[in-house]
């Protein structure tokens, strides 16, 4: 069973990651569009992933609120590598980064309503029948609330769940900075969850503006904040699963990525294996 804390490749700290495969890193997370038809470069970087980690995969332009048909061309491409990588699931975004043929180049929120609801659970299950693999559905950050909302983001949410019959990549962050941009309780949307349907967690930093405002950036340490919402997270879920590290910018020094891969490892086995020392059992497939 994949488990344990991951990172995702990402080409600057690809070096030290292989060389170093370090102990209490599990697995790593990949963006498949970095590798659909690429070769050269990419194609050894994913080479020596999978020698090294097992491997999930998480997309970035699946949009599953969008309204353009997919590119059957681009679904077999995907197809084909997530069977080749014999991923349990595939994960992308509940969102939209496109209208017209103008991409916004972000990942942008749906109107939480009735419309946008029956879009995403039909996207849903065409994602899943041409892949073959169940999906997962991440919810965003997102800066204000989608014009026309009838609902609120965790009523849209689990609408979308229950009737797709999807899984669930629950990002602690993106919880944490909606909760306080938005000003609800964290602990209650966790709450209200299904969390039977959580097969993933993301934990990353932000960047909060001089005015307040916390931004999504992935490019900061994890706070204080963010990892005491992980430990909240992980004891009402209760079992384990894979939980990643995202970070994707500023990259900091190894050895400070990998501190924080340790912080998250320590607060997992102290959650679900209480008793046993840290780090235990969740070394690289080899070295
Ligand atoms: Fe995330």
């Amino acid at each position: 069973m994949l488990e344990g804390i991951g990172l995702g490749l990402r080409s600057p700290i690809a070096e030290p990651l292989f060389q170093e495969s370090p102990r209490g890193l599990a697995w790593l997370e990949i963006h498949p569009e970095n590798y659909l038809a690429r070769g050269g470069h990419y194609e050894t970087l994913l080479r020596k992933a999978r020698d090294r980690f097992p491997l999930l995969t998480h997309g970035l332009s699946m949009g599953f609120g969008a309204l353009r048909p997919y590119s059957p061309a681009a679904l077999a491409g995907l197809r084909a590598l997530l069977g080749e990588l014999s991923v349990p699931w595939h994960s992308d975004h509940l969102c939209f980064a496109e209208v017209d043929g103008v991409y916004a180049h972000d990942l942008l929120p749906l109107p939480f309503t009735e419309e946008a609801i029956e879009v995403a659970v039909q996207r849903i299950r065409e994602a899943r029948d041409a892949l073959n693999v169940p999906i997962a559905i991440e919810h965003i950050s997102y800066y204000m609330k989608p014009a026309g909302s009838l609902l609120s983001e965790l009523e849209h949410l689990n609408e979308v769940l229950e009737r797709a019959d999807a899984k669930l990549l629950l990002d602690v962050n993106n919880v944490y900075v909606n909760a306080m941009n938005h000003g609800f309780d964290a602990h209650a949307f966790i709450a209200g969850l299904p969390l039977e349907r959580v097969v993933q967690l993301h934990v990353a930093g932000h960047h909060v503006r001089p005015d307040g405002l916390r931004i999504d950036t992935h490019a900061e340490p994890v706070c204080e904040e963010v990892f005491a919402l992980f430990e909240h997270t992980l004891k009402k879920i209760g079992r384990r699963l894979p939980v990643l590290l995202e970070r994707d910018d500023n990259f900091p020094d190894f050895g400070e990525l990998l501190a924080e891969v340790t912080r998250l490892d320590a607060i997992y086995q102290r959650v679900l294996s209480p008793g046993e020392p840290a780090l235990a059992g969740s070394a690289p497939r080899s070295a």
